[in-house]
C-alpha cells in the first residue's frame, strides 16, 4: 500500500487514465499563468522539455513567452489534442522514467500537474541526462483555492476520492533529493471563468473519477452538481469563477 492509501494497481491506472478523457481535459482544466512560467525558465527563449505535457496546457503558456518546446508523454491520445493545439511542437510518447531525447539537449525540464506521477529517482536520472550543464527543472501545480467558501464545499465533496491527487511537497523534496539541488517557491494564481456543468465536466477529467466505473462515476458527478445546485454563492449562477492556487517550484542543481 502506498502513503496516500492506494495499492500499486490502482496507481497504475489512475496514471495510465488520462487518455481516456484527452478532450474533456483540453477543454477543462485550467491553464497556467505566465508569471509562473517565468519563474520557472525565465524571460529569455529557452528550448524546453513540458514532460507529462498532456494536451498541451503548459505547452502552451511556454510557446506564448517565445520558448521552443518540445513535449513528452506516454498517452498518445493526449498528444494528439496538444498537436491539434499546437502543431509546431514536436511530440514524443515516452515517460519521464525513459525520456526519448538525447543527452543535453534541452535547457529546462518542466512539468504541469504532472510530476506526482513520475518516480523520482529514475525521473531525476533522465532529467539529469537530457539536461544542458545549467539547466532547470520546473514543477507546477493549480490547486484549486478552498478559502473560497464554494470552492471549500466543492473540495469536502470530492476529499473522499481525490485523496493523494493535489500538489504534494514532499514529491518536491523528492525531486529535489534526487538531483540534489535546491528549491525555490513562487506562488500565484489563475482563475477559470466557467459555467456550472463545465466545472463537472472538469472533475470528470480527474484520474480518479476516470478510473471509476460509469454507475460510481455518474453517482459522483452528481454529488458534485448537487454543490454547485444548492451553494448559496453558485446556485442558479449561469457562470462561476473557480479560483486557483499555483505553486511554481525551480530546481537548481549547484
Ligand atoms: C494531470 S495531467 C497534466 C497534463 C499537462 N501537463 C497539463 O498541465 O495540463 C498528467 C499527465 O502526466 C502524464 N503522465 C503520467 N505518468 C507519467 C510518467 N511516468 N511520465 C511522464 N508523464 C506521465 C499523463 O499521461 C498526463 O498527461
Amino acid at each position: 500500500m502506498r502513503e496516500d492509501g492506494l495499492d500499486p494497481e490502482a496507481w497504475r491506472q489512475r496514471r495510465t487514465s488520462f487518455g481516456s478523457v484527452a478532450a474533456g481535459y483540453a477543454a477543462h482544466r485550467p491553464d497556467y499563468p505566465a508569471d509562473a512560467v517565468a519563474f520557472l525558465v525565465g524571460e529569455r527563449p529557452r528550448r524546453v522539455l513540458d514532460l507529462g505535457a498532456g494536451t498541451g496546457l503548459l505547452t502552451g503558456v511556454l510557446l506564448a513567452a517565445g520558448h521552443e518546446v518540445v513535449a513528452v508523454d506516454p498517452a498518445e491520445p493526449m498528444l494528439a489534442e496538444l498537436r491539434a493545439r499546437h502543431p509546431q511542437v514536436p511530440t514524443h510518447v515516452g515517460d519521464a522514467e525513459a525520456v526519448p531525447l538525447p543527452d543535453a539537449s534541452v535547457d529546462a525540464v518542466v512539468a504541469g500537474q504532472a510530476a506526482h506521477w513520475f518516480d523520482p529517482e529514475p525521473a531525476a536520472v533522465q532529467l539529469r541526462r537530457v539536461l544542458r550543464p545549467g539547466g532547470v527543472v520546473g514543477l507546477v501545480w493549480n490547486t484549486r483555492d478552498e478559502e473560497v467558501p464554494w470552492v471549500a464545499a466543492l473540495g469536502r465533496a470530492l476529499a473522499a476520492e481525490a485523496r493523494g491527487h493535489e500538489a504534494d511537497q514532499g514529491v518536491v523534496e523528492a525531486f529535489a533529493h534526487a538531483l540534489g539541488a535546491r528549491v525555490e517557491h513562487h506562488r500565484s494564481a489563475v482563475v477559470q471563468r466557467l459555467r456550472p456543468e463545465q466545472v463537472v465536466a472538469g472533475i470528470a477529467t480527474r484520474s480518479y473519477v476516470a478510473t471509476m466505473d460509469d454507475a460510481r462515476r455518474h453517482e459522483f458527478l452528481g454529488e458534485v452538481r448537487a454543490v454547485l445546485d444548492t451553494h448559496p454563492d453558485t446556485r442558479g449562477r449561469d457562470l462561476v469563477d473557480l479560483p486557483y492556487r499555483t505553486d511554481a517550484y525551480r530546481l537548481t542543481s549547484a
